[in-house]
């Protein structure tokens, strides 16, 4: 069996090309950038899914990736966008493509190869509206390069084009500044010029203001189904096209505050078994991917950390006895990377939830078991998992301190509404906190009864009906006992 397989979903980057052609302004045609391999999910295979997807035109960086594209492609108008080499060049040219021109010089190399091939070559003139890279800053030069292929005979001017720094960077105006030196050019040289492509936009900019649209936009990213903005991509309608499949390796227990990984980014807020996936650099898996990846096994999302749920367990010894209670609590949500000041106004109404505030500075030790789970508990919710696991969270405690937990913990589900999966040996601990009782038998653990608790809340431990449900708990279990 292969450690690890990539697995391209061609129907997902044809629905993404979908999804940027619905976005385009009318009129605006979608270019794919299958440079670098498709940024490396195999360039044919992408191109391919793109022009059914909607793209009409494709480009690259090299003449080598000219020559792949080009020759499976032959049909469709491609744009060699990087710097090239008079070899390069020879490349892209003879794999029929267009390409960018910024110099006099290359302006002149690029018009003798078309006289030497006996047709013209399809230029695109770059203007560098601030990125710095590619591309001649000077829009008087570009208006003048633009009128020097237009005049000749063995170039075609094609475009004017440019491209943006900050497009993905919504706090950013520069991408403002880019947009309107590049709309002036672009006027200019579209008013001498109107059947010129003027084109700018890559994924971000598409999404961010359709007057970066021009006549064209050129998207990589978005195509393959990431989010330009870093964000989730199924938010703007597109889906990753790569997957990465692998197998568990390992499974291993691991004790509150121990940690795996490097730099100890993660670490163990309970007990927890840990799945080890035999992937790594080598696979493409990045270090930024730590902690915030997504994994599923048979099909369902395993989330890096369990945020889905908060777990509370019996033992006293869950927090950590180096944090005070107030890091104890914040702990989930600094693993989530929130920030400091966030987490702790969180982590404090958590305490205030279980009326410990005053003791946010404490440590673990200088608290009563009663308190201690009292903070276990506002830990597990300040994350806002979607249920709370407890586990006979006060079978340690002695009676008086059980009931006065048990009568907080009501009034913490009142306040949250949080689904709470609680498992318990007592009886009348289940009439009190439940809505609905599944009575289990021991070993085998099966399904006995499931009691559904119809009282008002608060519940009256002594009323005739708290003491029927109880008696009807404890038949179940009897009957189950004589069976
Ligand atoms: C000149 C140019 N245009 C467009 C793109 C596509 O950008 P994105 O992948 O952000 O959509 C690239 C990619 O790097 C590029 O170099």
């Amino acid at each position: 069996m292969m450690r690890a397989v990539a697995r391209i979903d061609a129907a997902a980057v044809k629905r993404n090309c979908a999804r940027l052609k619905a976005e385009l302004r009318p009129g605006a045609e979608l270019c794919a950038v299958v440079k670098a391999d498709g940024y490396g999910h195999g360039a044919d295979v992408c191109a391919d899914a793109a022009l059914s997807g909607g793209a009409t035109r494709l480009a690259v960086a090299t003449g080598t990736e000219a020559a792949q594209v080009g020759r499976r492609f032959p049909q469709v108008p491609l744009l060699t966008m990087g710097a090239l080499t008079p070899e390069d060049l020879d490349a892209a040219l003879a794999a029929g493509s267009e390409v960018a021109v910024w110099r006099d010089g290359f302006r002149a190399l690029a018009g003798a190869r078309g006289r030497a091939q006996g047709r013209p070559v399809r230029v695109h003139v770059k203007y560098d509206s601030g990125m710095g890279r590619l591309g001649n800053p000077d829009p008087r030069e570009v208006l003048a390069l633009a009128r020097a292929c237009d005049a000749e005979p063995n170039l075609e001017l094609a475009g004017v084009w440019t491209h943006f720094a900050t497009a993905d960077e919504p706090a950013s105006d520069f991408f403002e500044t880019q947009l309107q030196r590049f709309e002036t050019v672009a006027a200019a040289v579209k008013a001498e010029f109107p059947d010129v492509r003027a084109h700018a936009a890559n994924s971000a900019a598409v999404f961010r203001d359709r007057r970066a649209h021009f006549d064209m936009a050129r998207c990589g990213v978005a195509v393959y189904g990431l989010d330009p903005f870093q964000g989730d991509p199924g938010e703007r309608g597109l889906a990753p096209a790569m997957s990465l499949h692998s197998y568990v390796a390992d499974v291993k227990r691991f004790a509150p505050g121990d940690s795996a990984g490097y730099g100890q980014t993660w670490r163990a807020a309970g007990e927890t078994w840990v799945a080890v996936l035999p992937l790594g650099y080598g696979d493409g898996v990045r270090r930024g991917l730590s902690n915030n990846a997504e994994i599923l096994i048979g099909g369902r999302p395993v989330s890096g950390q369990g945020f889905d749920r908060g777990i509370v367990f019996q033992d006293f010894a869950q927090l950590f006895p180096w944090r005070t209670a107030l890091e104890n609590v914040a702990f989930g949500l600094e693993m989530k990377g929130v920030p400091r000041a966030e987490r702790e106004r969180v982590a404090l109404e958590q305490l205030r939830l279980v009326k410990l505030e005053k003791f946010a500075a404490a440590y673990p030790h200088h608290l009563s078991g009663g308190m201690q789970q009292r903070v276990a508990i506002a830990r597990a919710l300040a994350y806002n998992p979607g249920v709370l696991l407890m586990d006979e969270p006060f079978a340690a405690l002695d009676a008086l301190t059980r009931d006065e937990m048990q009568r907080l913990l009501a009034e913490v589900w009142r306040e949250t509404r949080k689904t709470v999966v609680y498992v318990t040996h007592n009886v009348a601990e289940a009439v009190y906190l439940a809505d609905r009782v599944v009575v289990m038998s021991a070993h085998p653990g099966r399904i006995r009864a499931v009691v559904s608790i119809r009282l008002p809340r608060p519940r009256d431990p002594l009323s005739v009906e708290f003491l029927q449900y109880q008696k009807e708990l404890l038949g179940h279990l009897t009957r189950q006992e004589d069976a």
